[in-house]
């Protein structure tokens, strides 16, 4: 299957708040986002159609006509206050979630006859993606930061070899890193919170996890490193194990980076993916996204 992906931004304020939910439960579920008056964002649409090629053109849709249809629809969210001034979200709180289900549905139908949209992920910020493919579910994503110590070196192997292998990695005394993990998880958007999961339980469950890790050394205090040399791969198998049973059957998706250009990527036993970016503007902490 051949996909097309277009980007498309807007810039709206939003705010979440429930009248038929106390104060005491707004807050606890929407955080900073019950704030009255609202708060904005520039969000990034990514959308991704399939289709037919025409044989004439060797495209799926000019993309031309892609951003036409796009910009319409997105004229009614742009520089708009998302609950006071797009009739969508009175009942409907606009959680990233709602906001790219909302899309699906005004822009699926405006497609011309052959072109289907195949996903749209709606970035709220770098940090926090939704994405929906028109199912029931829809996968909401957030990525968070600690940092640790490590040394690469595996137990099987001699000393001359460790070095050999691991190389600088292998310093006895350890080096560290600014570690960013993207949790994606997926289910169906709850009717009353707009989520696929509250975000402030997700925060809590991962937060503990990280916290373990944070600022401590992996393979002198975490026992799980002990044995096993700290590489990104097994790093990441670790958090899938630690975060998958909490999560509930909700995880689909992990993704770490240990430096900018080294990332690893895990959807559970069976399949570890390693990838090489020759991205270069991805720094101490921060991150983009392809
Ligand atoms: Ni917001």
């Amino acid at each position: 299957m051949v996909t097309a992906t277009r980007r498309f931004e807007f810039s709206a304020a939003h705010r979440y708040w429930r009248d038929d939910w106390s104060t005491e439960e707004n807050e606890r579920v929407f955080g900073r986002c019950t704030r009255p008056y609202g708060h904005g964002h520039n969000y990034t649409l990514d959308v991704t159609i399939t289709g037919q090629l025409d044989p004439r053109t060797g495209m799926i849709l000019n993309m031309r006509e892609l951003k036409a249809i796009v910009s319409e629809v997105l004229e009614e969210f742009d520089h708009k206050h998302l609950n006071e001034d797009t009739p969508y979200f009175r009942a409907l709180i606009p959680t990233t979630e709602n906001i790219v289900r909302v899309l699906w549905g005004l822009i699926a139908p405006r497609l011309p006859t052959g072109v289907r949209l195949a996903r749209l992920r709606l970035y709220e910020t770098n940090d926090l993606w939704a994405e929906y493919d028109g199912a029931d579910e829809a996968t909401f994503a957030r990525a968070y930061s600690f940092s640790a110590a490590h040394r690469l070196h595996a137990p099987a192997l001699t000393d001359a070899e460790n070095q050999a292998l691991y190389g600088p990695c292998n310093n006895p005394n350890g080096h560290g890193h600014n570690y960013t993990v993207e949790v994606s998880v997926a289910g169906p958007i709850d009717a009353e919170s707009g989520m696929v999961i509250a975000m402030p339980d997700l925060d809590a469950t991962v937060r503990a996890v990280l916290d373990r890790l944070d600022y401590h050394h992996l393979d002198r205090e975490i026992p799980a490193f002990a044995e096993r040399p700290s590489t990104g791969e097994h790093i990441i198998v670790y958090l899938w194990d630690e975060l998958a049973p909490r999560l509930e059957g909700r995880l689909r998706h992990l993704k770490l980076w240990e430096t900018g250009r080294n990332m690893f990527e895990y959807t559970g036993p069976a399949t570890v993916v390693t990838g090489r970016s020759e991205r270069t503007d991805i720094h101490h902490g921060t991150h983009d996204y392809p």
